[in-house]
């Protein structure tokens, strides 16, 4: 069928729409019925369903059932999210985890979580500060600053926080903050709370970086420039060297975020530091997340001793905040030493990211940015079409999450697919070839389901 067609393959696809939502309404009559909220008089101090948010929230709900495209959020996925997965009862090809090298259920990995549960329980109880550290998290800062070639490393609970409250934490009014303009939201509400003047970047667009910080440099104290090091959204990556170059010469702090580059960038995973030969001194914060290649969750920051010892004293989401618990630190050191020690999994990743990317483009499907790592779009245009695409693709079998607005401009939504070393060549290649077909799709089901 041509894009645009309608037909039987179109009404093969209305009725499978049709009976994938049956089936889901029965799913959710088995669960037991929520408990009728208590009668009790209007008080706007407790009516959150007049948020602006609530609001939209419940337009986009409604639109959705109009092109009878269930919600393509919060579907339940039964046990770890790998390759294939079972998803909503059934199994699926999934590029929506971000287990990027496949270390969540790698026997040393699982191995360490147990022995740290036997041994530390499942919580720390307390914050560092006063409930006192634990060897795990000392072991496990030690192989960060190693990575990185730092003085010091900090591990806190979540990557976001982490962002949130180092940035926060480290400038304030009268200073200035300059973000990549596809930053990810975790440094922004940093720069939100710091009070600090923010602009955006154009992304990656250097040549700006270097002229604003000519004309503005001098009217701020402190200057913090914040990059990814492998783009979340677009899966590409910024010119380390310029960055370091830049931020010398106009006096600033670089702050690199290596949430999606850890593992996927350099001969050996250590990152864009490793795949572009700089060294990885010149920067001085390395920011990156637990939850993705080292198959946690957490956030840290490998830098100067004296920058450690700063945030372990002053920022808040650190001080406030619970130490990371046992399994978590314990297993993110396991998968570091085995990304280590079995660079085969940085290799077969490399390959699979390039496949990806090249099989969706030669689908005629327009990946955006991506460089072909473990990140790769398929930009589409408005979010009802890519939400019907992504609603279409996982009934075909394969989970490929739709990013919508606002978390990207309206014009740029897209499917977003996560790749890593443990997909197989055949489940990528007949996951381009799905994601194509409903891409021809979606637009005539829409039409047909709205009447258009
Ligand atoms: C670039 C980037 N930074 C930070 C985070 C936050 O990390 P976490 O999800 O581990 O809290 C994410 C989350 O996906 C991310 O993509």
């Amino acid at each position: 069928m041509k894009r645009g067609e309608g037909g039987e393959g179109a009404a093969a696809l209305v009725a499978q729409l049709r009976d994938a939502r049956r089936a889901r309404i029965e799913v959710a009559r088995a669960r037991p019925a929520a408990p009728e909220p208590a009668a009790r008089p209007r008080r706007q101090s407790f009516d959150f369903a007049t948020l602006p948010g609530y609001r939209e929230l419940q337009m986009t709900e409604a639109a959705g059932a109009l092109l009878g495209v269930d919600s393509p959020f919060f579907h339940v996925c039964e046990g770890p999210g790998a390759p294939v997965a079972m998803i909503d009862g059934a199994e699926r090809i999934n590029f929506g985890s971000y287990d990027y090298l496949g270390l969540n259920r790698h026997p040393d990995v699982l191995r360490a979580a147990r022995e740290a549960v036997d041994r530390y329980g499942v919580s720390c109880s307390a914050s560092r500060v006063v409930g006192g550290e634990r060897p795990f998290h000392r072991a496990l800062e030690r192989a960060l600053a190693d990575l990185y070639e730092t003085e010091d490393a900090v591990v806190m609970v979540s990557g976001h926080a982490t962002n949130v409250t180092t940035i926060g934490a480290l400038v304030g009014p009268g200073d200035l903050i300059i973000c990549d303009e596809l930053i990810h939201n975790s440094a922004l509400e940093g720069g939100r709370i710091s009070g600090a003047k923010r602009i955006n970047c154009p992304h990656n667009d250097l040549d700006w970086l270097e002229r604003t910080l000519e004309s503005l440099r001098a009217q701020y104290r402190r200057v913090l420039i914040v990059v990814e090091g492998l783009y979340s959204m677009d899966g590409d990556a910024p010119d380390l060297r310029r960055l370091v170059e830049i931020k010398n010469a106009f006096d600033a702090w670089l702050m690199v975020d290596e949430a999606h580059g850890l593992g996927v960038l350099g001969e050996t995973g250590r990152g864009i530091a490793e795949a572009q030969g700089v060294d990885p001194r010149g920067v001085e914060l390395w920011m990156g997340t637990l939850s993705k290649t080292l198959a946690a969750a957490g956030g840290y920051i490998c830098g100067s001793a004296p920058l450690i010892a700063y945030l372990k004293a002053r920022a808040p989401g650190f001080v406030f905040s619970v130490g990371l618990a046992a399994p978590l630190a314990a297993a993110a050191e396991a998968a570091l030493a085995a990304m280590r020690a079995e660079p085969e999994r940085v290799a077969r990743l490399r390959e699979n990211g390039r496949r990806l990317r090249d099989a969706l483009r030669a689908h005629g499907l327009d990946t955006g940015l991506s460089q072909g790592f473990a990140v790769t779009p398929v930009v589409l245009g408005d979010s009802p079409t890519t939400a019907a695409t992504a609603h279409l693709a996982f009934l075909k079998g394969v989970a490929a999450p739709p990013i919508l607005h606002p978390a990207v401009p309206e014009r740029r939504a897209r499917l977003r697919l996560f790749v890593t070393s443990e997909h197989s060549a055949a489940q990528i290649d007949r996951a381009a070839a799905v994601v194509a077909e409903a891409v021809r799709e979606a637009p005539a089901i829409t039409r047909r389901l709205t009447g258009g």
